[in-house]
């Protein structure tokens, strides 16, 4: 095809073309699974995978209960056909095309008994011209649609089984259940992973069309459009000055009309057209047709992360015009202007003179601005993604927004999340960092493979591009800074040529597909953007001193609790954490009563920390041994629940667990804020992990069925904008205390402590009893430096709390009014499995006029106050897991998401506290 300037387009006087573009959605029912060896013929339907329509046919039970993930096995191990009823309608000589928008995984595909295809990609998008097909195939009861999905474990292990296939040492390369996960593109936790099941599914896992063409009619199969600002480079901080430019480009199929060109409008959401016109630089290739716009500085408004702005959407139509001023096509997407970069610059001489240690940044800045990230890692929400429901996912993402999140990790070994969650995410301001699915092993290099890498990449960053949620692109999981590591303790000899395959795959192909549009890692050593590949790697050169990049720290030693100096210092934190049990009432929901004990079999083997390894499914030792890091964490530092009914057991060590967990998370996370105010300037902490994708024990925060845990509530409380935390070193007794706030204006305020026994006395403790403090934007400040050894020589530490609580004026981002902060924390000097509690005497009640629940502590101390609800409704409490101070009140409103009782779950909310799981009953 030639490319054609606006002039050329003349405003001719031919008739309009008359469109038979026609779309035939092949969704819904009107599909056979069927596997013949195996007698099974189902109806079914599309989208699915053949566990989900077993499931719904009964030919196997739900395949979550239980230790059904190890008992189907035999469904990955086998193939399966999908089959459509015949296609009716379709004309014979039309031009005839068939779009798959995702195939799990390796299939053949044949439409009127011949074969039109064959597909090994569950990441890429399908499109095939079947037109002399469906020209020599005349009757309709012929038209017949077969996809016959091969098993993907066995083609993994044959592919594994070719002569000459590459090796690698077995340290790097992490085997979950099935194995050889490295030698296919599909969702490499389908294979297994710590925490979820291994089903390896296949199935047509997102929509697939008919579309019959006229000529001169295409079809667009994807776009993107790209915004940013003029002169701006990937990773370098824009001129926010400057205009937005606006790049277009439509991938079609079809046969395209000489001279077509492009025509944009962008309006508001009420649909004002904010800017209208036609591209320019048009450029029709073979497949796509590309067109640029700019759109002056101060047009738009910008859109911002949640907690710093609005969230400021728009929408942008591209009209793909013929000469005669015909729409031939057009896209409709919504999108949002702002800027956002990975800035990994060295430190400058201004920021050293604010006290910044040398080395490099490693922090993001959304319109110019520094902020601190806050949030978690995003998992696959389901073993079987065709039954993510947008309805799970508002919740789910609501609860990220009810948590004081600003970014989600989606993490790299699950599937490029679909557009719908991106959606999610531009409304609500949830910063998107977003991975190539590569996670804990090397992958192949050769060209068919990197090819296909490359189509996968391509489609799906030009897919996504557009949503202002989409905070960057990374290369994948723990692959820099723990495979190479690895790999140079396994074979060290042989980094050289593994360190430049890893360069092939991340540098020279994602790389460019990331570029050509718009890592756990050290950053970057240099960047040159007259290089092709623009980016030099720094890996381990590090100048001592200086720091650099982002950590992922796990300790599996509950020792290291009350331990800072055992967390990581760096810019910024992208995976942190320890794992807990779910709740009583998501166990109900899939194991059955005889189970519920916290070493039955079924609950060790649901536990896969330590992964298995392989298929062995009675792998007790490494379950065991991730049991053992949960009970060892609960005995170290709490009371040791030992009650009487062994069903109320189980659910107090599942609690205690959680409570160990959300102390872990919320001590790593003050360090971290805290370390915005100290010489490695820390700017982000993204915690192990946001949700679960079943039940079992995991890292997660929020259950399978959206549930909060402990955590969730925990990390809300320590990711309010500014908090009061102490800092303990156990073995000298140095407490401090600190307020850290990540405003982006200094913000004033007083902070107060009280010191108190278990039974609610004030002890007069030498220590100034409030101070008034300013902490600068995104900064900390120390309020309280003591040692215990001294302050409290003469009290018994098992009988001393000390309450602190802080009250600010400052102003929110984007905003000029003034706010007042609060925020409150508790010290205790020992373990709180040796501490006096006493029975606090909470008094639990109700308002249906506020809408408020309201607990008391009537005589004592409270610690970790729990309201916990039963099952079959999902809702959050504003606040959970919190302390009381004697005599002290506090009202508590909740947030419904879902409920199947009526509102009844309101009466049965019960209440404790850390004193309850010393009881027996
Ligand atoms: C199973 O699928 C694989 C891969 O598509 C194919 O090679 C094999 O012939 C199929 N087997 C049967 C019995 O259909
Ligand atoms: C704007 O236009 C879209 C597409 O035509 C429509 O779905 C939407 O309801 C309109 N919105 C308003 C506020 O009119
Ligand atoms: C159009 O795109 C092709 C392929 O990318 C490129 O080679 C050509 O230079 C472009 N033409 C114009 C006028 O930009
Ligand atoms: C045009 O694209 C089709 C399908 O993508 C391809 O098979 C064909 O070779 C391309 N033609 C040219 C001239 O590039
Ligand atoms: C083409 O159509 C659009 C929308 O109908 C109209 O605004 C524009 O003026 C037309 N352009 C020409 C050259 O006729
Ligand atoms: C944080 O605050 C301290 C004390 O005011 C100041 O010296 C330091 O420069 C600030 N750090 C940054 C990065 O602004
Ligand atoms: C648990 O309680 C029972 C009495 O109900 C008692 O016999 C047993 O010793 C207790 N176990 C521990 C570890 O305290």
């Amino acid at each position: 095809m030639l490319s054609y300037s606006i002039a050329a387009v003349a405003a001719a006087c031919l008739l309009p073309l008359v469109s038979s573009n026609k779309v035939t959605s092949l969704e819904g029912n009107g599909w056979t699974l069927s596997n013949p060896s195996l007698n099974v013929s189902v109806p079914a339907h599309l989208p699915s995978q053949a566990h989900l329509d077993l499931y719904a046919n009964q030919v196997i039970g739900n395949p979550y209960y239980g230790l059904n993930d190890f008992n189907l096995r035999w469904v990955a191990w086998a193939n399966w056909t999908y089959t459509s009823d015949p296609i009716l309608g379709l004309s014979s000589n039309a031009s005839t095309w068939l779009q798959f928008d995702g195939l799990d995984t390796f299939t053949s595909i044949s439409f009127c008994g011949h074969h039109v295809a064959s597909t090994n990609n569950q990441f890429r998008q399908w499109w095939y011209d079947i037109t002399s097909i469906v020209s020599s195939c005349p009757s309709e009861a012929d038209r017949v649609l077969s996809i016959n999905f091969g098993s993907a474990p066995k083609i993994a292990d044959a592919i594994a089984a070719e002569p000459g296939q590459e090796t690698w040492p077995a340290g790097p390369q992490l085997t979950y259940e099935f194995p050889n996960r490295w030698f296919i593109r599909k969702e490499q936790s389908d294979f297994g992973w710590d925490w979820g099941p291994a089903f390896a599914p296949a199935g047509p896992w997102k929509p697939a069309y008919v579309v019959q063409l006229a000529d001169e009619e295409v079809h667009v199969r994807n776009s993107v459009i790209d915004i940013y600002r003029q002169g701006q480079l990937n990773n370098l901080p824009p001129d926010q000055t400057k205009p937005w430019v606006v790049n277009a480009s439509l991938d079609y199929f079809g046969q395209l009309p000489e001279g077509a060109t492009l025509r944009y409008t962008l309006a508001d959401l009420e649909n004002n057209t904010v800017s209208s016109g036609s591209m320019s630089s048009v450029n029709c290739t073979n497949a796509t047709v590309t067109g640029e716009t700019t759109i002056a500085d101060g047009t738009v408004d910008l859109w911002w992360p949640n907690q710093l702005g609005p969230q400021t959407l728009y929408y942008m139509t591209i009209d793909l015009v013929s000469t005669s001023n015909t729409t031939i096509a057009s896209v409709t997407k919504r999108l949002g202007f702002r800027t956002i970069v990975l800035n990994e610059n060295p430190i400058s001489d201004a920021q050293l003179a604010q006290g910044i240690a040398a080395g490099n940044n490693w922090h993001f800045e959304v319109n110019g601005h520094e902020f601190y990230a806050k949030g978690s890692n995003f998992i696959p929400p389901d073993a079987f993604w065709p039954r993510v429901t947008v309805e799970k996912m508002t919740q789910l993402f609501d609860s990220v927004v009810d948590g004081n999140q600003n970014m989600l990790r989606v993490w790299a070994s699950g599937a490029y999340s679909p557009d719908f969650l991106y959606d999610l995410a531009d409304e609500r301001g949830i910063l998107m960092w977003s991975e190539f699915e590569f996670g804990d092993a090397l992958y192949p290099v050769n060209k068919e493979f990197l090819d296909n890498v490359f189509e996968e990449a391509d489609y799906n960053v030009r897919r996504v591009n557009h949503h202002p949620s989409l905070a960057l692109w990374a290369g994948g999981n723990e692959l820099e800074n723990l495979e190479l590591i690895l790999l140079n303790d396994s074979a060290p000899e042989e980094l050289p040529r593994y360190m430049a395959e890893y360069e092939t795959l991340f540098l020279d192909t994602l790389l460019p597909a990331v570029f050509g549009n718009s890592s756990t890692s050290n950053g970057w050593l240099s960047l040159n953007f007259s290089n092709p590949i623009p980016i030099v790697e720094r890996y381990y050169n590090l100048t001592p001193g200086s720091v650099y990049g982002e950590t992922d720290f796990y300790n599996y030693d509950p020792a290291v609790l009350y331990n800072d100096s055992a967390f990581p210092v760096g810019r910024f934190s992208n995976e942190f954490g320890y794992h807990s049990m779910p709740s009583i009432q998501s166990w109900r929901s899939q194991i059955s009563e005889a189970d519920l004990h916290f070493n039955s079999s079924t609950v060790v083997l649901r536990d896969h920390h330590n992964p298995s390894g392989g298929l062995n499914t009675s792998n007790f030792a490494n379950s065991s041994t991730g049991q053992a890091q949960m009970t060892e964490a609960v005995e170290l530092w709490y009371p040791i629940p030992n009650k009487t009914d062994s069903v109320a057991n189980f659910s107090a060590w599942c609690h205690a667990t959680q409570i160990f967990q959300a102390d872990l998370y919320v001590s790593e996370i003050e360090f971290y804020r805290r370390g915005s105010g100290l010489p490695n300037r820390q700017l982000g902490s993204l915690y192990w992990q946001l949700e679960d994708i079943w039940v079992a024990p995991t890292w997660a925060g929020i259950e399978y069925d959206g549930r909060w845990k402990m955590l969730h509530y925990a990390a809300k409380d320590i990711y309010e904008h500014v908090i009061i935390a102490p800092y303990y070193d156990i073995s000298t007794g140095n407490l401090s205390a600190w307020v850290t706030s990540d405003l982006w204006e200094a913000v004033k305020g007083t902070a107060t402590f009280t010191w108190y026994d278990w039974k609610g006395n004030k002890l007069p403790v030498n220590t100034s009893s409030s101070v008034a403090f300013t902490v600068g934007a995104i900064n900390s400040t120390s309020v309280l430096q003591t040692f215990t050894t001294e302050i409290l020589k003469d009290y018994d530490l098992t009988n001393v709390v000390m309450h602190m609580s802080i009250e600010a004026e400052g102003t929110l981002p984007n905003s000029n009014h003034s706010t007042t902060f609060r925020h409150d924390n508790w010290f205790h000097p020992t373990a709180l499995k040796d501490a006096q509690l006493v029975d606090p005497g909470l008094q639990l009640s109700y308002s249906a006029s506020s809408n408020n629940f309201s607990v008391t502590a009537t005589s004592g101390v409270a610690a970790l106050v729990w309201l916990d609800y039963p099952a079959g409704t999902v809702l959050n409490f504003d606040s959970n897991a919190f302390w009381l101070a004697p005599n002290e009140t506090r009202e508590i409103g909740y947030t419904v998401k879902s409920d199947s009782t009526s509102s009844g779950w309101i009466k049965k909310v019960t209440v404790e506290s850390l004193y309850n799981q010393t009881l027996p009953y």
